[in-house]
């Protein structure tokens, strides 16, 4: 299992869902940064939907955690001024859950669904007239007496968000009508994210040090802001209070976070392929097996980042390392090893 204390984890940690934390999230999508394109489209839904006083459409976010596809969510809902029901795919176990949210949603609001790829097939079933018609399907009675009685909802949006868009059905991939992924952020979004949050904290921070977190912060705004409330407690307790390049290198180094944001667990597995598959090609179940780690939380939380950097691919035969991983961790690389970067079949 993912360990949750993992500094450089994207997945929510408990210090990261107190008060305080929430409230660093931006309600306005002015105030949003990075994530251009999908801001800049649906900005003209918001106002579509807006002029004509109607329901959003349904709308999915998907990509890696931490890049604000809840963020997005509660802006929506604050841009529309509307109410926002919020649950997760595992937590609805039966129809009577979703049942329950769906009749108490008034015109116009939103239910935002967090993980949406692990809703399990009776509730989905459920989501399906409701999304296409706003209608429920309730079943009364059981066995040869049971009847079904459709019953009418208000037009609502729901809002669905996961990790792994291949894993959604295409009936209910199908029933979104605005898809948007998220990609990770560049240094530079990160940098602003970390300098509006230093300014929200009253965190005094200079550029430096602020573009050396962002710099080691995978691409993740979750991470940078964790990764800032770490380093001032650093420089609170080691220097004067403010945040410089200097301090953010001996915090991080202190924490084993190296330049490219990679903590012991990434360098780990990258060493794994190397030193034991010659580079790969390795299947993700034998490497799940030798890092103890489960296949998902490979899949979701340690390689969406190394690929990013090149540092690693998915090839049809199975995971392989890149010539500049090896140039990364010093290791020379073995006679048989074969660079995935020549040309042939890749799936990522
Ligand atoms: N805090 C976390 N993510 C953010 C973003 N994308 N824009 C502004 N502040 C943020």
């Amino acid at each position: 299992m993912e360990d949750k204390r993992r500094l450089i984890s994207p997945a929510p940690q408990n210090d990261d869902n107190d008060r305080a934390v929430e409230s660093l999230r931006p309600s306005r999508l002015c105030d949003y940064i990075g994530q251009e394109k999908v801001v800049s489209e649906l900005k003209i839904y918001l106002e579509a939907v807006k002029q004509r006083n109607e329901s959003l459409d349904h709308i999915l976010f998907y990509g890696p955690p931490g890049l604000g596809k809840t963020t997005l969510a509660y802006i929506i809902a604050h841009e529309l001024d509307i109410f926002i029901e919020s649950t997760s795919g595992p937590a609805l176990e039966h129809p009577g859950d979703i049942a329950a949210i769906l009749t108490n949603l008034g015109r116009r609001d939103a239910l935002f669904i967090d993980e949406i790829h692990r809703l399990n097939r009776v509730v989905e079933e459920k989501l399906y007239p409701a999304m296409e018609d706003f209608r429920l399907d309730l079943v009364m009675g059981q066995g040869p007496a049971a009847r079904v009685i459709p019953l009418d909802l208000e037009p609502f949006t729901l809002i669905g968000a996961t990790t792994r868009f291949g894993a959604l059905s295409s009936p209910l991939r199908d029933r979104f009508g605005i898809i948007f992924r998220l990609d990770f952020y560049s240094v530079e979004e990160l940098e602003k994210v970390v300098l509006r949050t230093a300014d929200i904290l009253n965190i005094e921070t200079d550029t430096a040090g602020a573009r050396e977190i962002a710099a080691r912060s995978r691409g993740t705004p979750r991470i940078a802001n964790r990764l800032l409330r770490r380093v001032r407690d650093f420089a609170q307790v080691t220097s004067d209070g403010t945040i410089t390049q200097s301090i953010v290198s001996k915090a991080l180094g202190v924490m084993e976070i190296d330049d490219h944001g990679l903590d012991p667990m990434d360098r780990r597995l990258l060493k794994i392929i190397a030193r034991n598959y010659g580079g790969g090609p390795v299947g993700i179940d034998t490497l799940a097996t030798a890092l103890m780690e489960d296949r998902e939380t490979i899949e979701d939380v340690y390689e969406p980042y190394l690929i990013q950097l090149g540092f690693l691919h998915r090839t049809s035969r199975g995971r392989m390392l890149s010539p500049s991983a090896f140039q990364f961790m010093g290791i020379p690389r073995p006679s048989a090893y074969l660079s995935p970067e020549l040309p042939f079949d890749t799936d990522s």
